[in-house]
């Protein structure tokens, strides 16, 4: 299995790339592309570290090498934020970024699944969409955004909230990856009641999860450590999914439902991606009112993708 990083000398990038370079399976190669000088030095770094998986760094002239045979690629390569910055505010930078490197992919690894973490993921998973189509080889079964950065921190404010094992709660998370498009299912959780006080306050504290890291940081970035251990933890259950094994992900993918043309679902991988894209069951009342009242905003999201790359 070959595993392309793009961005991988940034903040993300280096989290997941470590990650990859100590989980993935042995015989496994992983191909570190960026456009920041140090990437060449990152896969060094990586590579003394003993495990059978192979690291190769690739500077900015050599992104078609970076590609070619990739089985899966991670596109966490963009503009973060800063405190002040809706996901939104990145769009200008970010959009141009997602279209060029996802051309590459179709121009060099068309069958690869393509997972993208750069924000708005709303939109740039749009614009990824349009650009393979835009060249003949889009499969909306290997087009991914990753959204489990939303369901790790259900995990954990649920978990610290209820005084239980975060490692053991399990929180459904649908919709897109933006403000209160982010929708948590707490009525799905099992084992555990809420009151209608704490699913109002611990909904808002996970759609505003990623606020939280940014102010903290004081203009340092977003999210990194706890993407890339998203980002991993994506990636290897699609590596387990590709080699044979029954996986279920929630993930932003091309549903075309009443709901949005993208919406984040329970999703059965397999070895071609999307096995089958499962329901994500009944919801609340409460659920059922703030999905009705963010469709309108998804949707235009994911128009602004489709208008960047159809014009
Ligand atoms: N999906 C999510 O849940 C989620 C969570 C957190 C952050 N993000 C997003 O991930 C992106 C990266 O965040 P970060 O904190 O790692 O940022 P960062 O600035 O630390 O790293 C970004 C990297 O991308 C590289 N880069 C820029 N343009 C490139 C190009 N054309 N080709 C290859 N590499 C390029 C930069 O050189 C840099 O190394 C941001 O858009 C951020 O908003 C997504």
């Amino acid at each position: 299995m070959k595993i392309a990083v793009l961005g991988a000398a940034g903040g993300i990038g280096q989290a997941l790339s470590l990650l990859l370079k100590v989980q993935l399976p042995a015989g496994s190669e992983l191909s570190l592309y960026d456009v920041a000088p140090v990437v060449p030095g990152v896969a060094v770094d990586l590579s003394h570290i003993p495990t059978d998986v192979k690291v190769q760094g690739y500077g900015k002239d050599d992104l078609a090498d970076a590609l070619t045979g990739c089985d899966i690629v991670l596109i966490p390569a963009g503009v973060p934020r800063k405190p002040g910055m809706d996901r939104s505010d990145l769009f200008n930078i970010n959009a141009g970024i997602v279209r060029n490197l996802v051309d590459a992919i179709a121009d060099n690894c068309p069958e690869a699944c393509t997972c993208i973490i750069t924000n708005p993921v709303n939109t740039t998973v749009a614009i990824a969409a349009e650009a393979l189509k835009a060249k003949g080889v889009y499969n909306k079964n290997k087009l991914f955004g990753v959204t489990t950065l939303d369901v790790i921190r259900s995990e954990t404010f649920v978990g610290n909230l209820k005084g239980l094992n975060p490692a053991n709660v399990h929180v459904p998370v649908i919709g897109g990856h933006s403000g209160t498009t982010i929708l948590p299912l707490l009525s799905q959780v099992q084992g555990v009641d809420f009151t209608d006080e704490e699913v109002a306050s611990l909904t808002t504290r996970i759609q505003n999860a990623g606020t939280e890291v940014v102010e903290a940081k004081a203009g340092g970035g977003s999210a990194t450590l706890s993407m890339g251990h998203a980002a991993a933890r994506f990636c290897l259950s699609l590596v387990d999914a590709m080699r044979g094994e029954n996986v279920v992900e929630y993930t932003y993918v091309e549903t075309n439902s009443d709901d949005a043309e993208f919406f984040a679902h329970p999703v059965r991988l397999g070895k071609n991606g999307v096995e089958e894209i499962l329901s994500y069951g009944e919801l609340s009342e409460f659920e059922e009112n703030a999905k009705n009242a963010m469709l309108e905003g998804l949707r235009s999201d994911i128009a602004m993708g489709v208008k960047f790359v159809t014009g």
